[in-house]
């Protein structure tokens, strides 16, 4: 580079002092280490955004096996992980039906290879559908609706991915309240026919503490669940209520929990079934279920 000259005051020409040059060189130098740091700025950020999205998209399911805040009200919010590889068909109901809906297809994905299972479960629900008339005058659509999803998911604590404590009312109810259920639905699964008698003559009656015992055994819809339940056989075959509470006994035998607490159970059981057909038989239960399809 050669050496540049500027006039002075007078107009002569003289050597432009280094110190000049040195600043604009240093000024150059400045700018494009100013530009090259913005570039890089840039650069780093477009980076670690990408970075943050992709992190991000990787530990959301993680945060939620580690049993974080739930993403979605659907996430169990108990021990998630128990439930990782469980079909979830839940929520509760927007629309007339959708809650028997979603319960029918629970109830297909959990037992429908179950066998006679199955073909309990399918009787049960349908026994309900006939005790709508049942519980509709006093609890009116949604008791309807309640009642046939509770009669579809009541023995789901049977399939294999939900069992945890071994009695199936409450291994049911523990699944449904953890997949968003309505408390009514889980309440009468944890109390369906007379598990009370049965968890506290095996020592369980503790695991029912937390289900509501007024919405699981005291209402119409619970007596109208057991009314479905006893006189459904374990293959879907109609039975009385008798017939099913001794067909039970012997299937598990007289020194089994149903054996020990059968005084009172049984006759608990008649006494929900006898008021579910009185209820049928009065003028109120004019109502059919025209409206669930299950
Ligand atoms: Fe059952």
């Amino acid at each position: 580079m050669g050496v540049m000259r500027v006039r002075d005051m007078t107009g002569t020409r003289v050597a432009r002092p280094a110190d000049v040059n040195d600043t604009r060189g240093a000024r150059r130098r400045v700018v494009n280490h100013t530009r090259a740091t913005r570039t890089q700025r840039l650069n780093h950020t477009r980076v670690g955004r990408r970075g943050a999205v992709n992190h991000t998209a990787v530990v959301r399911p993680s945060r939620s096996r580690e049993g974080d805040a739930p993403t979605s009200p659907f996430t169990p919010r108990t021990n998630p992980s128990r439930f990782a590889s469980v079909p979830r068909a839940q929520a509760p109901a927007a629309h007339p039906g959708e809650l028997v809906g979603r319960a029918r297809l629970l109830a297909a994905l959990l037992l429908s290879g179950s066998g006679d299972r199955w073909q309990h479960t399918r009787a049960v629900a349908r026994r309900a559908r006939e005790a709508v008339p049942a519980v509709t005058p006093t609890g009116g659509q949604r008791a309807g609706e309640v009642l046939v999803a509770a009669a579809w998911l009541h023995d789901i604590g049977y399939a294999a991915p939900l069992v945890d404590h071994g009695f199936h009312p409450v291994d049911g109810a523990q699944h449904l309240r953890a997949t968003g259920w309505p408390e009514e639905v889980v309440a009468l699964v944890a109390h369906h026919s007379g598990a009370r008698y049965t968890a506290a003559e095996r020592g369980l009656g503790h695991l029912l503490d937390g289900y509501d015992a007024e919405l699981g055994h005291s209402t119409p819809v619970a007596q109208a669940l057991v009314w479905a339940d006893q006189t459904t056989g374990p293959a879907g075959e109609l039975v009385g209520v008798q017939e099913r509470t001794a067909e039970v006994l012997r299937r598990h035998g007289p020194d089994s929990a149903q054996a020990r607490c059968a005084a009172e159970r049984v006759p608990a059981l008649l006494r929900d079934a006898a008021a579910t057909e009185a209820r049928l038989a009065a003028p109120a239960a004019h109502e059919g279920a025209w409206y669930l399809t299950a």
